[in-house]
């Protein structure tokens, strides 16, 4: 099995796969990694935390060797609850890096620690109506910090424009050194202001997968981003 890429530092969009066609999932990543991107995004739900169910360890484990050999990662958002445990199980399937809501635990510190022990970039994630406060508390034990921005549980959510006030908060309050994730509604016309508001990693699900071609969609939400 191919090692996965560090966690990137630079500005990078992660096709979200809630959004792909699951009859054709292993080709649809393979045209996204074809197009450049490194970093594939997987929503995990569990019915209770959120709504939908979606995706187990099962399609992490199926997709880990197309995405590591490609060079790539495996970014999985749990929006589940109890994710402590969960995590051993999503680390063996392949995850590189595994984000577990604040809301969902009065042990986000120890969550984020049992990650890290995993061998995962650890990732603490917010929804729209929670502070970034709560990740401020735990910055030491933070890899990446995601901000919500749409509610979670569905892809195709419009941009929610509070969001970008909240990411500037959130690029000010945490060390250099996390990662500022942004997952909802990204697409052309809001990449940029989020990388701008202090985003660098920009998950996209439906203006990648909703399109009939990924590829090209997945490259002007790259040209958008540093615009
Ligand atoms: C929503 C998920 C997102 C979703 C984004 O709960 O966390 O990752 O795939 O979908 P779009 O990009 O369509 O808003
Ligand atoms: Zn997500």
């Amino acid at each position: 099995m191919a090692a996965a890429s560090p966690l990137p530092r630079d500005v990078r969009v992660a096709p979200s796969i809630l959004s792909a066609d699951f009859a054709r999932l292993g080709a649809q990543v393979s045209e996204v990694l074809e197009a450049g991107a490194t970093v594939i995004h997987v929503d995990v739900m569990d019915g209770h935390f959120v709504p939908p169910i979606t995706i187990g360890p099962l399609i992490v484990s199926s997709l880990a060797d197309l995405v590591h050999d490609a060079g790539g990662r495996l970014d999985v958002h749990l929006m589940i609850e109890r994710p402590e445990r969960q995590l051993a199980e999503f680390a063996r399937a392949g995850a590189d890096g595994i984000t577990v809501h604040a809301e969902v635990t009065p042990h986000l510190d120890y969550a984020l620690a049992q990650i890290r022990e995993a061998g995962c970039a650890a990732g603490g994630a917010i929804c729209p109506s929670t502070p970034p406060t709560v990740l401020e508390e735990v910055a030491g034990a933070l890899d990446l910090a995601l901000c919500m921005s749409v509610n979670p549980g569905w892809g195709g959510q419009a941009f929610i424009p509070a969001s970008l006030a909240k990411l500037e908060r959130m690029r000010a309050m945490l060390p250099d050194d996390v990662v500022i994730e942004v997952d909802g509604g990204v697409d052309g016309s809001t990449a940029g202001a989020a990388v701008t508001a202090g985003a660098t990693l920009l998950v996209a699900g439906s203006a990648v997968f909703g399109s009939p071609d990924p590829a090209a969609a997945y490259r002007d939400i790259v040209q958008a981003a540093y615009e």
